[in-house]
């Protein structure tokens, strides 16, 4: 990478629908990284977009029964209008249909055609129609043949031009295991490894016009469209001027992080490296794929409409309130669940209590007792001891972000940075600068309250990526004037000039309420005291309703892993009927993580999720247990996995 140059995507998203949380998260992921690094003074590019082809986008546009250009051209606007509410700061947004775009397409797939890594055969085999991609049968879910195939997989023949992209199996493998930090985390890294263990086929990469019309059409065959990730892949080079400006190009790319979600590893992780391989364009640093938002227990998607609307946040919380929360609350790589109550409950905690009871105590004094300026503290103030311990913390808090931020945990960083606000708050405490203010000698008070001042300077400066306005009018309210903080003042005190006036300003972070009422509880179910000798449990009569309440459906088990710090535990991620999950199950002690993967079990599947000792759980397994023994309940013979139990 060229010095000091950062850039960084996100997915180009599908126009078929409106925008919901999960794409605003990975868009505010990548914009604090861009102010982040923009502030550090490095030369900063943040390109975000949207994908506007293929029968998704198609679909959209027929089922409103408007062309598909017009259906693209209206519903941008959503994202478009989204990313300025959420104060986002892209430098380009990018669409698939721009000119700038289907013109590079085009030449790359001439160059490739004409090079002979495209060429074109019949192809007769099955089409999954929900990702749209050809699959074999080794891809069919269990228990599922060519004789029997599921509805969403339709047998096709038909002539198409695919790219030689299993020449570079070998090639990509190597790739992956000499440049660790390519795929990122580990455990996707390696997941993208086991995914190549398996022959890699030829990339079917066109779709004959007359089944998808709605796409970049072939340079050299008119009859056909360009295959949707072919053409959208791209837009991360077409955007920084591969083949136009070759400047720019030259000063942007190697992209620096490809920010994704996990949903679309294979694409990013497969398709992209050995589409640049066989381009000769140099691979971008890092593909970091983040967890899903889930809705109580399901991913949040367009599809099943359970989502969450940002702008329902933005407008009850502000916009500063929401970035906060979606940074704190996901450590990036798993999965993480967005409801009110968790929102509010973070809010107030870290926002309304500890932040902002820091500021308003502090602001409140200083305008009292200070003549409403930045105190003048006495020279050796960092000396004495309450102050001295809480600068160590403070200037923990500077590493911790810069370490954290570096390994993408922002959470961490965040962290960090509440407990150097909760020291603060500790220290004025201690201080008890309203005790101080009764004292003829004032000189103790205005040291308190220039420390609590110069803490609450670094602080807004380290959150300043993720709540830009609120710490914008923080720094204001401190006297640490209009601009952008800088970073190398974070580790340095007595910043804050003596005599600096402070403006007045509004409480930061007003507590908030649950506004929605609660669910009803659910009936309590009664303990029952284990039977110590007797073999039979008395449990009162319960009605087909009561017993219909429980989904339970067989799953088949994927990967599974111990759970750190907890003997008894396993966590286990789930196939169900094509819906992955991932439950904590008490089995540690009678199966270990390699004799459960491939078993096809049985979990109550609407069960409440939980999170167990911190990780989320969504759904309980059966197993038999007498004594000490424990069995899984698994079927006798071979069943897809989502299929009743009952
Ligand atoms: O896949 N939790 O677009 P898309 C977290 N056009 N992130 C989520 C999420 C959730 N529940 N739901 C969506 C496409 N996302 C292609 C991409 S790129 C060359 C082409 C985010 O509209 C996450 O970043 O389906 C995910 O990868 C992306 O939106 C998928 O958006
Ligand atoms: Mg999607």
């Amino acid at each position: 990478m060229k010095k000091d140059s950062f850039y960084v995507t996100t997915p180009i998203y599908y126009v078929n629908d409106k925008p919901h949380i999960g794409h605003a998260y990975t868009t505010m992921l990548a914009d604090m990284l861009a102010r982040a690094h923009r502030l550090l003074g490095h030369d900063t590019w943040f390109l975000t977009g949207t994908d506007e082809h293929g029968q998704k986008v198609q679909e959209a546009a027929n089922a409103r029964g408007i062309p598909a250009q017009e259906h693209v051209d209206e519903v941008v606007v959503r994202f478009q209008e989204l990313w300025e509410r959420l104060e986002i700061t892209h430098d380009d947004f990018i669409r698939t249909t721009e000119p700038r775009h289907t013109r590079v397409v085009q030449e790359i797939l001439q160059d490739l055609y004409d090079r002979d890594e495209i060429y074109q055969a019949e192809y007769d085999g099955l089409y999954d129609v929900r990702s749209e991609t050809f699959i074999t049968e080794k891809d069919l879910p269990e228990g599922c043949s060519l004789d029997n195939l599921p509805d969403w997989v339709k047998p096709i023949r038909e002539t198409n031009y695919f790219f030689r992209m299993s020449k570079y199996q070998d090639w990509l493998i190597r790739y992956i295991e000499e440049n660790p930090g390519f795929i990122q985390p580990d455990f996707r890294r390696n997941e993208t490894l086991g995914f190549l263990r398996k022959p890699l086929g030829d990339l079917c990469i066109s779709r004959p016009k007359a089944r998808l019309s709605w796409g970049i059409e072939l340079p050299f065959d008119a009859e056909y469209v360009t295959y949707v990730w072919f053409d959208a892949l791209v837009n991360y080079i077409s955007g920084v001027g591969y083949r136009h400006n070759d400047e720019q190009f030259a000063r942007r790319w190697p992209c620096q992080v490809h920010l994704i979600g996990k949903d679309i590893l294979t694409t990013h992780t497969v398709y992209w490296p050995t589409m640049l391989k066989a381009m000769g364009v140099e691979q971008p640093k890092c593909i970091f794929a983040h967890g899903w938002w889930l809705s109580g227990r399901d991913k949040m998607s367009k599809s099943t409409g359970n989502v969450v609307n940002p702008l329902d946040y933005a407008e009850r919380f502000g916009v500063d309130a929401l970035r906060y929360f979606l940074m704190s609350e996901m450590s990036l790589g798993q999965d993480a669940t967005f409801t009110e109550e968790v929102f509010v409950k973070r809010y107030n905690s870290d926002l309304a209590n500890d932040l902002g009871n820091l500021t308003s105590r502090v602001l409140k004094m200083v305008h009292t007792h200070c003549d409403a300026s930045v105190p003048d503290p006495s020279s050796a103030v960092l000396e004495e001891p309450a102050a001295a311990s809480l600068w160590a913390v403070v200037t923990d808090a500077v590493n911790g972000m810069e370490t954290h931020i570096a390994a993408m945990r922002p959470d961490l960083g965040l962290h960090a940075v509440m407990t150097a606000v909760r020291e603060a708050n500790k220290y004025i405490g201690v201080r008890a600068p309203w005790k101080q203010a009764k004292e003829d000698d004032k000189q103790p008070l205005y040291d308190t309250l220039y420390v609590a001042l110069e803490v609450l300077r670094v602080c807004a400066a380290l959150l300043y990526p993720v709540m830009p306005g609120k710490m914008k009018a923080l720094r204001h309210q401190i006297g640490a004037g209009e601009g952008d903080p800088r970073v190398d003042q974070l580790r340095a005190f007595g910043v804050l000039e003596s005599g600096t006036p402070l403006l007045e300003g509004e409480g930061l972070f007003p507590r908030a309420l649950i506004e929605k009422k609660k669910e009803a509880p659910a009936p309590k179910v009664e303990k029952k005291a284990e039977p110590k000798a007797a073999n039979v449990v008395e449990i009162s009569e319960i009605t087909f309703d009561d017993f219909g309440k429980l989904a339970l459906r067989t799953a088949r088990v994927v990967a599974a892993e111990k759970v750190e710090g907890a003997d008894k535990l396993l966590k286990l991620q789930l196939d169900v009927g094509g819906e992955a999950r991932q439950i904590v199950a008490g089995i540690a002690q009678h199966y270990t993580p390699e004799a459960v993967a491939g078993k096809t079990i049985v979990i109550v599947s609407n069960l409440k999720p939980a999170v167990i000792r911190g990780v989320q759980s969504n759904g309980m397994l059966l197993a038999a247990s007498k004594g000490k023994r424990l069995v899984l309940v698994t079927t006798d013979g071979e069943i897809d996995s989502g299929a009743r139990v009952g």
